[in-house]
């Protein structure tokens, strides 16, 4: 089936096409067209996203990025049919254009939400197709799915899993035992990691979006160079905190001389003990609930030193469940940060599992 999905959470205006097929035995994922608006430019001057500029800019983009996706999937009939509008909207209905319309309904900042889903609405209306709303961290959670490495490999072998999403509004930690039953662990319990990214790099003085310009600088540092708390690592729990790890970073350059500090390291050491929490929660798990996969996802998970903490850890035997050996999964790079591709993949296991969700926005919803 072909999947038209539409993400609007917060800053990125994002619409998809996927063909999915498979079910949840083996699902397969096909992207026709993943289309993403950035807003970064709108919302630089502000050091952050402001919820009202961001829904404005969703209101023009939406039209704009369907029209170039119709006109992408009309091309060949554009011609033929360019005073008839009425026919060539028949004519894609029966070139079955799309099956289903998948629209993000939270959590993230409602009046965005919004936007997304009146323009679904809509949609599904003039198109006469059925919708479905989608829980935006299940999408984050499913990404791992949009991945070159996964192609020709059977999932049958990937659970249980244990999933880590990281974004800019959470961190959770989730047991999964198949691609549709799952149990959170733990989460944060104040900052998410991609909020700390962000307050650390405005306080190194950074642009936004700071998580990537963060990790651009601490290329130039030394990773050990500074000794920053790794908060609640030694706890038996699977809970998380990154405000106190922030407010050390805050107090570091406060009673530094400030000619004395170098910023690059304080990105490396802030960045070291940020994946040290991350990795180390995560492979506890993944050792107590003798997990086959470890599955990264969310925006954070676009961090390429994590990724490859990640990577050199599932080969270590101490790290692993007894006897085993871990798979690791995330997605590309480009499904990482909010897309509506993953959008789709979520909508799919939702439709196949007939779950329905309310079409308003929810702003904190939850797995
Ligand atoms: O998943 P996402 O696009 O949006 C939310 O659902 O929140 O995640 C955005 C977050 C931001 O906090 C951003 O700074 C962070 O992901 N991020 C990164 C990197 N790329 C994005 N953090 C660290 N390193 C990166 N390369
Ligand atoms: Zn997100």
């Amino acid at each position: 089936m072909k999947i038209l999905s539409i993400e609007t959470s917060c800053d990125e205006t994002a619409l998809a096409l996927i063909e999915a097929n498979g079910g949840l035995k083996n699902p397969r994922f096909k992207i026709l067209k993943n289309l993403v608006a950035s807003q970064i430019k709108i919302h630089q001057p502000f050091g952050g996203v402001v919820p009202n500029l961001a829904k404005r800019e969703h209101i023009k983009n939406l039209p704009i990025l369907f029209n170039s996706l119709l006109k992408k999937f009309t091309s060949s009939r554009v011609h033929e049919l360019k005073n008839q509008p009425a026919k060539l909207v028949n004519s894609l209905i029966n070139n079955n254009f799309f099956d289903l319309i998948a629209v993000t309904v939270g959590p993230g900042l409602e009046p965005c939400l919004w936007a997304g889903i009146g323009f679904a609405k809509d949609l599904a209306k003039k198109w006469n197709k059925p919708l479905i709303g989608v829980n935006h961290l299940e999408g984050h959670l499913y990404s791992f799915l949009l991945t070159e490495k996964l192609k020709n490999q059977k999932l049958n072998n990937s659970f249980p899993a244990i999933a880590l999403i990281v974004s800019g509004g959470h961190t959770i930690l989730l047991l999964m035992k198949d691609l549709t039953h799952y149990k959170k662990l733990g989460e944060t319990r104040d900052d998410a990691a991609g909020e700390a990214f962000d307050k650390v790099a405005r306080l190194l003085n950074l642009p936004y979006p700071g998580g990537p310009e963060l990790e651009k600088l601490a290329k130039y540092g030394s990773s050990t160079s500074i000794d920053f708390p790794r908060p609640m690592l030694d706890q038996k729990n699977y809970d998380f905190s990154f405000s106190g790890l922030k407010t050390a970073v805050l107090y570091y350059l406060r009673d530094q001389n400030p000619k004395t500090i170098l910023k690059a390291n304080v990105a490396a050491s802030f960045q070291q003990a940020a994946i040290d929490v991350l990795t180390a929660k995560t492979f506890r798990a993944a050792r107590e609930f003798k997990a086959q996969s470890i599955l990264l996802s969310g925006g954070v998970a676009n961090n390429k030193a994590l990724r490859q903490t990640f990577r050199k850890l599932v080969q270590k035997k101490t790290c692993l469940p007894a006897g085993r050996k871990l798979n690791f999964f995330a997605p590309s790079l480009e499904f990482t940060t909010d897309n509506a591709s993953m959008t789709a993949v979520a909508a799919y296991f939702g439709h196949l599992k007939k779950k329905k969700r309310r079409l308003i926005a929810q702003g904190d919803l939850n797995l």
